[in-house]
């Protein structure tokens, strides 16, 4: 009979193991571990999972392009970075796709243009998404969202445009919008939102495009309003407001 040497022997008199070996064992580990965790295949589960959570694709947009048998970067909506070669933009926009947001999107850590406009996509948004630090871009507009505007959009640092427009959002616009320094739009318009506007959306002094039309916003509307000194596009209009109605104001139509 053969007689095997326990690894627990070899651990505890590592003189036996050489010590190149070691370094062997570790290197393949390596391996194993960013190949698993932190290469292109962590985004292929997680698009795998967005499309597993498609529950109508009526023009098969995904059923036969999103194919395992080619890289996700060739994949229709999906563009990988040239650094990293992770995917940083997902645009579904107009595909008529029906499902949900599923939690393993917020594994896609290099994504930073999220745009889904016009399809059916529903439910509520899943707090994972606050692991996308890099988000630049996020358009879930016209599509059938509901729940409350999450807080935790809050956490997206680097945010330049938020388009929530056309969706079935309920309650307040949270304070914490006020912490996107980098927002330059937001667009919230064809809501159910209600209560007033918070003040610390005039913080965002970068905001350019304002919308917040055709929701249930009450109060007066805020004078600090008049510190966006960048604003060329305001929309309050169809909304509960009391007092003097300035509320749609064009000089410049930025898209
Ligand atoms: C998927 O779509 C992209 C973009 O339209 C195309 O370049 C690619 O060849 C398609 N792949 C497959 C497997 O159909
Ligand atoms: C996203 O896709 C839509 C529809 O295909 C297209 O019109 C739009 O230009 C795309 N956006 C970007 C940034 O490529
Ligand atoms: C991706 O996300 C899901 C849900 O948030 C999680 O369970 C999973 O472990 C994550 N990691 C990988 C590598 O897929
Ligand atoms: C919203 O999307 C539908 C198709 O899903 C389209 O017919 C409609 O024109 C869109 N509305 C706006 C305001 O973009
Ligand atoms: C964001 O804003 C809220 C309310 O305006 C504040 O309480 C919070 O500390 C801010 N910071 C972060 C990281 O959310
Ligand atoms: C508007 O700006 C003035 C002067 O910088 C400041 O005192 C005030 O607190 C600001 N208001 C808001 C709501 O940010």
């Amino acid at each position: 009979m053969m007689r095997l040497t326990p690894i627990s022997n070899l651990m505890a008199k590592p003189s036996f193991l050489p010590p190149f070996m070691f370094g062997l064992l570790f290197a393949t580990f390596g391996v194993i571990l960013s190949a698993k965790y932190s290469s292109i295949t962590v985004d292929q589960s997680a698009l795998l999972a967005l499309k597993s959570h498609i529950t109508h694709d009526p023009h098969n947009f995904l059923a036969t392009n999103w194919s395992t048998s080619t890289s996700v970067c060739s994949w229709i909506g999906v563009t990988c970075g040239s650094r990293h070669h992770r995917v940083s933009a997902l645009n579904l926009s107009s595909m008529d796709l029906t499902g949900t947001i599923p939690s393993q999107l917020g594994n896609l850590s290099f994504l930073a243009w999220f745009e889904i406009h016009q399809n059916s996509f529903h439910g509520s948004l899943p707090i994972e998404l606050t692991n996308l630090r890099r988000m630049k871009y996020l358009d879930f507009g016209n599509n059938s969202f509901n729940g409350e505007i999450p807080s935790w959009f809050g956490c997206f640092s680097k945010l330049q445009r938020l388009s929530l427009y056309l969706n079935n959002f309920i309650g307040v616009i949270p304070s914490t919008l006020g912490n996107l320094s980098k927002l330059e739009g937001l667009n919230l318009g064809w809501n159910q939102i209600s209560g007033r506007i918070p003040n610390s959306l005039f913080k965002c002094k970068e905001m350019k495009f304002l919308s917040l039309h055709d929701n249930s916003l009450e109060g007066s509307i805020p004078t600090g309003i008049g510190n966006l000194t960048l604003l060329g596009f305001l929309d309050l209009g169809n909304n509960h407001f009391k007092g003097k109605q300035f509320l749609r104001h064009h000089p410049i139509s930025i898209g």
